[in-house]
């Protein structure tokens, strides 16, 4: 049976991927995906989601663009990471697959497409958590027939990407994050700890793309191009995080996880050095309040990459 799904992206490099893999992989359905505010402003992510959907021949698919604003912090973006059009400066060369698609709201795409289910839909958030938010504050009992949300983000005993204790996505929304965290929808995090232990190598995508010479290869290898030389500037690394791809993938393929924790989870929501760090039980047990939350521990690499490259570097052209 198919896992119906919802993706909420922002389209980012990665996400780019991770829509490719989620509209391939059998065991998804992707009945809908929206846009949010992240790695660029959502008018980009809107334009670059679209571009991505053309590659594939996925125009019929309904699209939902959300608001530019988190709940309450002010727009934070990462085009040094993901250009400034969030695909690593490419849209353009890809301008002609772009799919003319009747762009619907966010919020009351993800309501509509949750009318008469019950816990069948799974979202898969690989953005900022502010569209989700937004549908619970909206009507929090359509959204409690959510079956689950998987979201990339936070960071548990491991560094942050965006200030030394958070991650981006987490980063930029805290209070919708916080708003996730209490509606009782069960919720699973994909960390940045476990997301950065996946790494899509330069010379992968070199030696993969010669036995697979496909519109889906080579615009995987266009896209990751100036992603790869930021990480290889910044993190010395000749490569790129596969934050979303794994996080649809665990979606898709749960047995590829090999360990998962369920704890209580906090998430800062204020401070300057601190906003957006993910909080988990201390000695006192103080955290009795706080919600429990399942997160991914560990994955198996080796079946993560084998998917990976059996469904965008396939042999046929
Ligand atoms: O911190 C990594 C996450 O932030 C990824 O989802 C990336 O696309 C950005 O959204
Ligand atoms: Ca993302």
């Amino acid at each position: 049976m198919k896992r119906s799904v919802i993706l909420d992206v922002d389209t980012g490099v990665d996400d780019s991927i991770a829509i490719v893999l989620a509209l391939t992989l059998p065991q998804l359905d992707v009945k809908a995906i929206t846009t949010v505010s992240g790695n660029v402003h959502v008018d980009e992510v809107t334009e670059s989601t679209k571009t991505v959907l053309g590659l594939v021949n996925h125009a019929g698919i309904r699209l939902g663009k959300g608001s530019s604003a988190s709940l309450r912090r002010t727009r934070f973006h990462a085009p040094e990471v993901h250009g400034s059009d969030g695909l690593g400066n490419i849209r353009k060369k890809y301008e002609q697959y772009k799919a003319r698609i009747r762009t619907e709201r966010a919020v009351p795409l993800i309501l509509d497409i949750l009318k008469n289910t019950k816990k069948t839909v799974t979202i898969i958030a690989t953005g900022p958590l502010t569209n989700i938010a937004r549908a619970i504050q909206k009507d929090k009992r359509r959204m409690r027939h959510v079956r689950e949300i998987i979201s990339m983000g936070g960071t548990f005993g491991y560094r942050g990407n965006t200030g030394p204790l958070a991650e981006f996505n987490y980063y930029v929304d805290p209070d919708a994050v916080d708003v996730v965290l209490h509606s009782g929808i069960p919720l699973t995090i994909v960390p940045l700890n476990v997301t950065e232990t996946v790494r899509l190598r330069r010379n992968d995508v070199i030696q993969w793309s010669r036995k697979s010479n496909t519109s889906v290869s080579r615009f995987i290898a266009d896209v990751t191009r100036f992603y790869m030389d930021y990480h290889k500037k910044v993190e010395s690394f000749n490569g790129g995080y596969m934050h979303d791809p794994l996080t649809v993938t665990i979606a898709a393929v749960p047995e590829i996880v090999k360990k998962r924790i369920k704890s209580p989870i906090l998430i800062e929501t204020r401070g300057i050095y601190a906003a957006g760090t993910t909080l988990t039980r201390d000695a006192r047990g103080s955290e009795k309040k706080a919600p429990i939350v399942s997160r991914i521990a560990e994955i198996d690499r080796r079946m993560f990459w084998d998917i990976f490259r059996n469904v965008l570097f396939s042999s046929s052209g």
